[in-house]
């Protein structure tokens, strides 16, 4: 039988998921919404793509969750985008209530999947996901580090001239302006950033790394990215659904790694078919650590707020 994922929130992230994943062309696709119609309009012309891409995955959209019942996967990208001039953080009340409740519905649907949260602010969102289903850590899963890392190895990339494949880099910490890309450990095929680029522009392309949400934001003039995103979604599907093992950061409930406790912040994890399969532990620096705490105080802080 063929795997099931579903994607709540047919919006630009859902929608762009939706087709990222169809084009796998390796499980059947469900796209729900609570806007009547438009994610079965989305979901029928992601459909008629299948014949000239050449993917057979079924895709369907729906407003009720029974069509998401026994889903391996659910990717929760239900929520308002932020706007210009709004930090993640001001979304949290609007937020928390569509992802609490949509996870209640997952759950009753789905009661054995692995949960993939999206909505911003993502750590927060995540520790709502994780509250609200009871599921074990492994299967509450959020995504920021991958995108975030794929900000930073692209602005490396470009600064050097090299293929961003050979540019390996992990971005730790919360999915906000705290976050911690880890320079130290960036290389191009190898060969560290500081043998190549000045210790000024690695600071330069950090911190655009760190606004790098906030960047597209002001471009767009009205919604938040969503192409990386999905993308980034996506690679982190591949890895559980194909069990490949990989190890990417995501936002993990932390019980004592890093020296933080109870709380999602981005760590590097390996993603396998049980979800989380082990959380990986680099030894930090002093000022490492120092920043990596500062930015799970900034987590806890909002998870204070959300009264948890
Ligand atoms: N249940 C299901 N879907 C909902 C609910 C709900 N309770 N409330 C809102 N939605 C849907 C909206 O109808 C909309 O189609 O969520 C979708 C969100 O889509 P967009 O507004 O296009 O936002 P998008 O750009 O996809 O971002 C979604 O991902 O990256 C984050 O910050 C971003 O939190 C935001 C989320």
């Amino acid at each position: 039988m063929r795997s099931k994922i579903s994607v709540i929130g047919a919006g630009f992230v859902g929608s762009t998921l939706v087709q990222r994943l169809a084009e796998r062309d390796y499980a059947d696709v469900v796209m729900f919404d609570i806007v009547p119609n438009m994610p079965q309009g989305k979901a029928l012309d992601i459909l008629e793509a299948g014949p000239v891409i050449g993917y057979d995955s079924l895709v369907t959209g729906t407003n009720d969750y029974a069509d998401t019942a026994n889903s391996d996967i659910v990717v929760i990208t239900s929520g308002f985008p932020r706007k210009p001039g709004m930090t993640r953080d001001d979304l949290l009340k609007k937020n928390q209530e569509i992802v609490s409740q949509v996870t209640e519905q997952v759950v009753k649907n789905s009661p054995n999947c692995i949960i993939i949260v999206v909505t911003n602010p993502l750590d927060a969102m995540a520790q709502i996901a994780l509250h609200t289903s009871g599921f074990p850590r492994e299967r509450v899963i959020g995504m920021a580090g991958v995108l975030d890392t794929a900000r930073f190895r692209t602005f490396i990339a470009q600064e050097v001239g090299a293929s961003v494949r050979d540019v390996q880099a992990y971005v730790l910490g919360g999915h906000g302006d705290t976050m911690v890309p880890l320079a130290r450990m960036c290389t191009v095929a190898g060969v560290p950033i500081s043998q190549l680029i000045s210790a000024q522009r690695i600071e330069e392309i950090v911190q655009r790394t760190r606004d790098g949400g906030a960047e597209i934001v002001k471009l767009l003039g009205t919604g938040s990215a969503y192409f990386a995103p999905s993308a980034s979604v996506l690679q982190m599907v591949d890895s559980i659904l194909l069990d490949k093992k990989m190890i990417m950061p995501c936002a993990v409930y932390l019980q004592g790694e890093y020296g933080i406790n109870n709380l999602y912040v981005g760590v590097p994890a390996q993603l396998g078919a049980r979800g989380v399969e082990k959380v990986i532990e680099v030894t930090l620096s002093a000022e490492e650590q120092a920043l990596l705490n500062k930015s799970a105080s900034a987590v806890q802080e909002l998870v204070k707020v959300m009264g948890l």
